[in-house]
């Protein structure tokens, strides 16, 4: 048995300290654990002389080579972020035969396969529990816990960012505008916040997600993607009135049709286990045909909460190091990818137009619909205003996405609409309380 595992560590910003912090805390259990020392032996940076103070007694360097071709250290932890170079520098390491731990979702999104092939060939590991949910255990307990099931279905809210923005939309009618200022104020959302706010962020995750639940390689561009730019508190008022929350999820489906996988804002009824999920929190609910239902709910993000999960596929893959059982839960992509393409996928939707208020107008709108075979399951019409314009909401029953883009076309050109406020997908799917 080793005397030791030498670990190299690729980047010292938010979660690289964590994991420093949390090796050094917990190193006596994680020993007892792994049955061997780890020993964090090199850390690359940027600036060796920026002060860095939790890695005194670790040896720094700003040349990668001097973690990739030193072969006593055997896993190779990248903690940069970005798509370039770490994912050359993770296909490095494997090539040296050196197993990998990152928290990368950028690189695992777009570029998974490459990973998983040169872990497969050389015979190491590669980890990935992080890049989905920060702290929240999600990767592992769907190749492992749960792989008895077939799954058919995986929803998340695993943007903290964004649900931090519609939760406060929500509880305090704040505009979009206003709830993003103060998300940037708080440090949650970016300068530039479109990764989070147009959806890219989450439609990553989603892409993982997806091809862990259904053993398909789904890349992001296989990914449907809308971001919350265009919620509205009349929207978010709606929706409240009507029974349900407003939440950007990440959702795969499996159906008749394939895999469908999209990211956009749902109206998702009160009583959703996901719809209590406030603030930064993340959660993912899951269903499978032995389980039934079930949700990992926790931080997605943070240095600590974060390093908890990088810290966990250290472990794990130091113990398969000890016992020499690499690859167990790398690749478990072994069906042909199936996609359903976005105009099959069903759903019901609201459906919000500023019309004309005068008789025949409610008669010519439902006739839209009817005519592109949407029927409509509720319709509310609010007071006229000073301009004797008024709102209809319509929620419509289940129908084929391409049904209600026909009927929006329709509803477009008819002189008495005179815009269609907004389009947003109703998730119906039965909960299953027991
Ligand atoms: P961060 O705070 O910006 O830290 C990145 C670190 O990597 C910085 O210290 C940076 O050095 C270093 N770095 C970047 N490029 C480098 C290069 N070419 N050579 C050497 N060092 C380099 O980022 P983070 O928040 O820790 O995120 C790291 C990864 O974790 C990302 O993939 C992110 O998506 C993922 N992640 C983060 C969170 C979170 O809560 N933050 C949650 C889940 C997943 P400088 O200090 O010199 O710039
Ligand atoms: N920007 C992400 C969020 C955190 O807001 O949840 C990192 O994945």
């Amino acid at each position: 048995m080793k005397e030791a595992i030498k670990i190299g560590l690729l980047g010292s910003g938010t979660v690289g300290s964590g994991v420093v912090r949390v090796l050094r805390e917990n190193m006596e259990e994680i020993t007892a654990r792994v049955g061997t020392r780890l020993v964090l032996a090199k850390v690359l940076v940027r600036d060796a002389k920026k002060p860095r103070p939790y890695l005194d007694g670790i040896e720094l360097t700003t040349r990668v080579e001097d973690i990739l071709e030193d072969e006593e250290i055997s896993v190779v932890v990248e903690v940069m972020g970005g798509i370039h170079p770490a994912k050359e520098y993770m296909l490095r390491a494997m090539e040296a035969g050196k197993s990998v731990v990152t928290a990368n979702k950028d690189v695992v999104a777009e570029f998974g396969h490459e990973l998983f092939d040169m872990a497969e060939a050389h015979g190491v590991d590669f980890r990935f529990e992080a890049s989905v949910g920060g702290g929240i255990p999600i990767i592992l307990p769907l190749k492992q816990c749960l792989t008895a099931n077939r799954i058919s279905e995986v929803l998340g809210i695993v943007n903290g960012t964004t649900n931090y923005m519609l939760t406060k939309m929500s509880d305090e009618g704040m505009s979009y505008d206003a709830v993003l200022k103060e998300a940037q104020e708080k440090g949650y959302a970016e300068a530039n916040p479109s990764a989070d706010v147009d959806g890219l962020d989450a439609a990553r995750k989603a892409a993982i997600l997806a091809s862990i639940a259904f053993n398909m390689r789904i890349n992001l561009a296989d990914v449907s993607v809308e971001g919350i730019t265009k919620i509205t508190p009349e929207d978010i008022a709606y929706a409240k009135n009507l029974g349900y929350v407003v939440k950007l999820l990440a959702i795969g489906k499996e159906t008749e049709d394939g895999a469908n996988v999209r990211v956009h804002p749902v109206f998702l009824p009160k009583e959703h286990p996901l719809a209590s999920v406030n603030g930064v929190y993340n959660a993912i609910f899951v269903r499978g045909n032995a389980i039934g239902e079930a949700m990992f709910y926790g931080p997605g993000a943070g240095s600590l909460p974060t390093a908890s999960a990088v810290v966990a596929d250290i472990i794990d893959v130091s113990r398969d190091i000890v016992h020499h059982a690499f690859g167990r839960v790398n690749c478990t992509c072994y069906r042909e990818k199936h996609l359903c393409p976005l105009e099959k996928t069903r759903s019901s939707y609201y459906v919000r137009l500023l019309v004309e208020d005068k008789p025949g107008v409610l008669g010519a709108i439902a006739t839209a619909f009817g005519n592109a075979d949407v029927s409509l399951q509720s319709v509310i019409q609010t007071q006229r205003d000073a301009e004797e314009h008024a709102e209809i909401v319509a929620i419509t029953h289940t129908v084929p996405h391409a049904n209600i883009l026909a009927a929006l076309g329709v509803l477009k050109a008819l002189p008495v609409v005179s815009e269609v406020r907004n389009l947003i997908r109703v998730e119906t799917d039965q909960i299953d309380r027991g």
